[in-house]
């Protein structure tokens, strides 16, 4: 079993990733929270199968379609879809569940805090440590899923707690926007697994880095950071999504970008808090429709 790492004390993190802008990946951080041992669908389907939730599929073109289900259903489906894969059939040939992407889950389902620690205090700003489980966005899907090469849309850094699965991440830093086929505000068109170099020449010479995450891992990737990521086992994760006065700050010189009029107003309530100081408690509830906010 492995044993939880973190030997990292709080001015290292602050410094050597959050300040100098490189990721880190932590091995076996939360191994031992009860939801790394508990979760998966077995779990969600006895206690919330007859919940309707809201999932997502990616289409080719950069389309994402919204789908609403009983997630009994949902569960039944990924199950189904992990079976005939293990017994051999294509991809092509099974019938593919949605992604339940980026969802506030523990606003929608309460009684999952038990299941969790709090994250060690220096790996968030004081902002976000009360109140640290209102952030969080989960993901549950089926091996296979990927998410096409993107930023995160407030230019925030991100932890991601890996609870179940195997995930590859691959990272570009936040250089390479101009090389990588940029289509809207944060997503890509270069498939940095098959780089078409004819489309795309200024990608070669590009170093992406790739990281397998395990169950209990954690993984930080500061702001601006591309990623590409794809479930190599049917996955559980979170993340959580947070501003530093600097990254919030500097969000603003990107405006002009294209960045979207929601992103500006998130972005303008983060400021003041992080930067002005107003209470966490009073901006809440003018910052949290971004956790349901596709884009
Ligand atoms: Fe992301």
């Amino acid at each position: 079993m492995e044993t939880r790492y973190f030997a990292i004390d709080s001015s290292s993190f602050r410094t050597d990733f959050v300040g100098a802008r490189l990721p880190l990946h932590i091995k076996g951080y939360g191994s031992q929270w009860n939801a790394s041992k508990l979760w998966g669908a077995d779990y969600f389907r006895q206690r919330f199968g007859e919940s309707s939730i809201q999932t997502k599929r990616f289409e080719r073109g950069g389309n994402i379609i919204l789908e609403r289900e009983r997630l009994g259903d949902y569960l039944d489906g990924l199950d189904r879809f992990e079976r005939e894969r293990s017994s051999g059939r294509r991809p092509d040939q099974c019938e593919r569940p949605a992604y339940w992407h980026d969802v506030p889950i523990f606003q929608i389902f309460p009684e999952l805090l038990k299941d969790v620690q709090s994250f060690d205090p220096e790996l968030l700003p004081g902002y976000y440590r009360k109140n640290w489980h209102q952030y969080v966005q989960f993901f549950m899907g089926p091996s296979g899923s990927v998410t096409k090469l993107h930023f995160d849309t407030l230019r925030t850094h991100n932890l991601t707690l890996q609870i179940q699965g195997r995930k590859v991440w691959t990272l570009l830093p936040p250089a390479s926007h101009e090389k990588c086929g940029r289509t809207r505000w944060r997503w890509f068109d270069v498939d940095p697994e098959q780089p078409d170099l004819h489309r795309f020449p200024d990608y070669e010479g590009l170093k992406p880095i790739t990281v397998i995450v395990e169950p209990g891992d954690l993984l930080y990737v500061p702001p601006g950071t591309l990623h590409h990521v794809r479930s190599l086992d049917a996955c559980i994760s979170f993340n959580i999504d947070f501003h530093t006065p600097h990254s919030v700050l500097s969000s603003f010189r990107f405006a002009h970008k294209g960045m979207p009029r929601e992103v500006l107003y998130f972005n303008f309530i983060s400021l003041l808090g992080l930067v002005l100081k107003l209470p966490e408690r009073a901006l809440f509830r003018f910052y949290k429709p971004y956790l349901n906010y596709v884009s």
